[in-house]
């Protein structure tokens, strides 16, 4: 213990000395064609933002979750006879939070309460009015048209941004957002699909919830507003579909994700605080990756909850891959990989904890783990571990580093459990991806 504690501080020290070494460049990974005084700043502010959402002790935060997750499985056993009425089936504690109000389009921003892991301070629009989209197009990247979804992200003040019908949104270009929105697709069937995705880049405090986003394909670039005073010049984008660049306190729940050109979710360049769940991952290569550079140590202080997911069919590989943060991978179902599952280079923490991890029949994409660019006697270092994760099909995940230091619960005879074993992960992601909602219904 008295090791693990010194180890740590240690970690924060030469964490505190590489961030304070660290140049703010711009990345070829930015698609900012030019970098002006005003993103210079935006820029400046976003680091400082990051810097302070780091949170100093992330096993406490991972321990947090897990103690939730069996406290929300065990209301639902005493409760169940109740439970029946309303039928409400909701298990994980993101979903206990909401999904158990039949008058949820009511109650929108009770959403705002139910962040969990590292995104927990994460509340999105919830101090602004509502916004209701009601025009799919999205024609005019310098002044976009009012009731389009351009026009409401790049708003200055806080936004809580609902659909009036469904629709399909074929973005012509990067969806650039501003600070303080939540997107909120319940209630309509809401596809962000066949053209650009999603970025948000120098931003906090975002919701992006119950929306499917798929089919995203590379756009040009040119002039995109990304702010009601600020217009910038853009280089081709990737095809990424949500891409977070430099941002914090982001929280991505029940989001379905299918066939990018690029990632379907990338967060690089000092982004932290943030939370990935319940969302519904299929027929893509490259899924999830949570920083982009070996040399960019400046993602130290990336801290990303990845829970409640289902990681379908199709997948190939970065569910996710990692660079220099910490993961904490809990309760997550994985059916299938056709590379690996979780991998990463350049010492990244990752705690998995209750996934249920069901290889291929492919003799050789058994193991879950890749670690990239390293040596043995260098990656035997890196904290990998594995808790409670349950494996079929002759998946094994291979552990790397000292064991994981529990905070909150010393794992006494009492707690030696306390996350919820990968025999619960189906339970805990029935309801993954996107809901289709109706008002006054259970959701
Ligand atoms: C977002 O909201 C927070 C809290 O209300 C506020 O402090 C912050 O300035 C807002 N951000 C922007 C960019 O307006
Ligand atoms: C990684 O970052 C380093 C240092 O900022 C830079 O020189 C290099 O070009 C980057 N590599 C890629 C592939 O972007």
């Amino acid at each position: 213990m008295a090791m693990a504690l010194s180890n740590h501080k240690l970690s924060i020290l030469v964490l505190v000395g590489i961030l304070s070494l660290v140049l703010l460049l711009p990345n070829s990974d930015a698609a900012i064609a030019k970098y002006d005084e005003y993103l210079k700043k935006r820029a400046q502010e976003s680091l400082e933002e990051s810097r302070n959402a780091f949170d100093p002790d992330p096993e406490k935060v991972a321990d947090d979750l897990n103690d939730q997750v069996s406290e929300t499985l065990k209301t639902e056993k005493a409760g169940k006879r109740h439970l029946r009425e309303g039928d409400c089936k909701a298990t994980n504690p993101i979903d206990r939070c909401w999904r158990c109000d039949p008058n949820w389009a009511k109650n929108r921003k009770q959403l705002a309460e139910c962040t969990r892991g590292f995104g927990h301070r994460t509340t999105g629009g919830k101090n602004g009015e509502y916004y209701v989209v009601t025009d799919p197009s999205d024609d005019d990247m310098d002044k976009p048209k009012p009731g389009t979804l351009r026009h409401a992200v790049i708003q200055p003040q806080p936004l809580w941004i609902i659909f009036g019908r469904h629709m399909v949104i074929k973005l012509k270009e990067e969806l650039i957002f501003a600070s303080n929105k939540t997107v909120d697709g319940r209630g309509a069937q809401v596809h962000i699909a066949y053209g650009a995705g999603i970025t948000l880049q120098f931003v906090h405090n975002v919701i992006i919830h119950n929306i499917w986003i798929h089919n995203i394909v590379p756009e040009s670039g040119g002039m995109i507003r990304d702010a009601v005073d600020h217009i910038g010049l853009r280089t081709r984008s990737d095809g990424d579909g949500i891409s977070v660049f430099s941002s914090n306190n982001i929280w991505i729940d029940h989001v379905s994700l299918a066939r990018g050109s690029d990632g379907l979710i990338d967060v690089i360049e000092g982004s932290t605080a943030i939370t990935i769940s319940n969302c519904k991952f299929n027929h893509h290569n490259d899924v999830m990756l949570l920083g982009a550079n070996d040399s960019t140590a400046k993602d130290s202080i990336m801290q990303v909850t990845v829970a409640f997911n289902r990681f379908g069919k199709g997948l190939i590989q970065r569910m996710p891959r990692i660079r220099w943060g910490f993961v904490h991978v809990i309760n997550n179902d994985y059916s299938h990989w056709e590379m690996y599952a979780i991998g990463g280079s350049a010492h990244p923490t990752i705690i998995s904890q209750g996934n249920r991890f069901k290889a291929s029949n492919n003799p050789s994409t058994k193991e879950v783990t890749k670690r990239m660019f390293a040596d043995k006697s260098e990656w035997e270092k890196w904290q990998w571990r594995s808790e409670g994760d349950k494996f079929s099909n002759d998946a094994y995940f291979v552990e790397s580093g000292p064991p994981i230091r529990h905070e909150l619960l010393p794992l006494t005879d009492k707690s030696l459990i306390k996350f919820k074993p990968g025999s619960y992960a189906g339970r805990l992601t029935r309801y993954a991806g996107v809901r289709k909602c109706r008002a006054g219904k259970l959701c």
